[in-house]
């Protein structure tokens, strides 16, 4: 099928890291996903990349999600070439915790600004269809595990947790006076690792944050050795808890989902969470150690203070993810943390 005869779907943020995987994980669905990112966290290489792996000119457009005008050209355009939105991936936000601490501003204008401007260019061109990146820091430190979609939300221990927690508010309330609107809210856990190719990966800039990306640089020798933040938690040997997904697991949940929309018959709106987990969670000991197993690499680390804002352990119940998008994880994660290592290398020699 060529480019211009598929259902084209728009991915906000489709230049960064779960959004390029997620465009190559449509376009192998049959769908022509059209990237559009502003290049704020990213760069061309993730575009070329998703390009490489499509084996097609997927298109790309440099836009700023909060520039209605420019949504509007975009989908004009798109309509007129006869190929209109049938539904939109959301991913475009920022995305770091401390810094959403240092500039809460910021992350309310591009976060939930964002998401507005975009749903009411939306409304213009009648696009119904959305699919929503959210998180599971939408939960807090749950009271029990495995959480599942009725947990409560806990206030947010963060300026960007509480941009989640807005983001769905506004698409629950929007979708109350728009009966034809069908919403997925994807509360991701962990994503990690990176296409099994290369070619497509996490960009971290700067000191990477998260386990794994600082992980895989500590390995490669470009930071110093890991830091486990905090030994002392009532965990089985003292470290926090996550649930990590494959990102082309991931990936794959946002295809799962959009056809979900597309599925929809009811007369009323539909907006409905979903966990995307893996239903099981790995200590970060547990990481290092099965990081070592899959790729026969040792990880200097060594144990240091908490972090401030860690919850202890969480991790999902998936069941309605894979009772109503019939999607659950594949891939172990042995093989998401080989993967990640392979990008890094991949990185190392680019
Ligand atoms: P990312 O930073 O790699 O990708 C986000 C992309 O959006 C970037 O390419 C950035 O340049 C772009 N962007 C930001 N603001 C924009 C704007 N105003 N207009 C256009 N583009 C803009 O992050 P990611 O890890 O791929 O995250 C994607 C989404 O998933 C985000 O909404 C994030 O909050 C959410 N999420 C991520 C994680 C995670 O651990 N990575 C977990 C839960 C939820
Ligand atoms: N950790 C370390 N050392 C590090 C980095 C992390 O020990 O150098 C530990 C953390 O303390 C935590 C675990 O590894 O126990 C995972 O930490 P990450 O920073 O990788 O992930 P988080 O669970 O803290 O947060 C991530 C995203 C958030 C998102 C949240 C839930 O960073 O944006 O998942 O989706 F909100």
């Amino acid at each position: 099928m060529s480019t211009s005869s598929r259902p084209h779907v728009l991915v906000t943020g489709g230049a960064g890291y779960i959004g390029s995987h997620s465009a190559v994980a449509l376009h192998e669905a049959g769908f022509t996903p059209v990237l559009m990112d502003n290049l704020h966290n990213s760069d061309l290489q993730a575009v070329n990349g998703v390009r490489e792996l499509c084996g097609e000119p997927v298109p790309f457009h440099q836009l700023d999600v909060r520039d209605g005008e420019g949504l509007t050209a975009l989908f004009t355009s798109l309509e007129e070439a006869g190929t209109p939105l049938q539904g939109i991936l959301h991913f475009a936000a920022h995305k770091a915790v401390g810094e959403s601490v240092a500039h809460p501003a910021m992350y309310a204008s591009n976060n939930v600004g964002g998401l507005g401007t975009l749903l009411e260019v939306a409304d213009a061109h009648n696009i119904r269809n959305l699919v929503f990146s959210s998180s599971c820091t939408v939960y807090g430190e749950p009271e029990n595990v495995p959480v599942d979609e009725s947990a409560p939300f806990q206030p947010a221990e963060s300026p960007y947790g509480w941009t989640k927690q807005a983001s769905e508010r506004v698409l629950t309330d929007h979708a109350a006076t728009h009966p034809e609107h069908r919403v997925a809210l994807l509360r991701y856990f962990n994503p990690i690792g990176a296409h099994p190719s290369a070619s497509i990966g996490e960009l971290p800039l700067g000191v990477p944050n998260n386990l794994v990306p600082f992980l895989t640089q500590a390995v490669a020798g470009i930071r110093g050795a890991l830091t486990v933040f905090g030994d002392d938690y009532p965990t089985a040997d003292g470290t926090c808890i996550r649930d990590y997904l494959h990102v082309m697991d991931l990936a794959e949940a946002h295809v799962a989902a959009l056809k979900w929309c597309l599925a929809q018959k009811s007369r009323e709106a539909v907006v409905r969470p979903f966990n995307l987990g893996t239903g099981s969670g790995a200590s970060v000991l547990e990481v290092i150690r099965a990081f070592e197993r899959a790729t026969g690499e040792r990880v200097p680390y060594a144990m240091g203070d908490r972090r401030a804002g860690d919850v202890v352990a969480i991790w999902a119940n998936p069941s309605r993810a894979k009772e109503e998008l019939g999607w659950e994880t594949k891939r172990s994660l042995e093989t998401a943390l080989a993967d990640a290592w392979r990008w890094q290398q991949a990185l190392k020699t680019a």
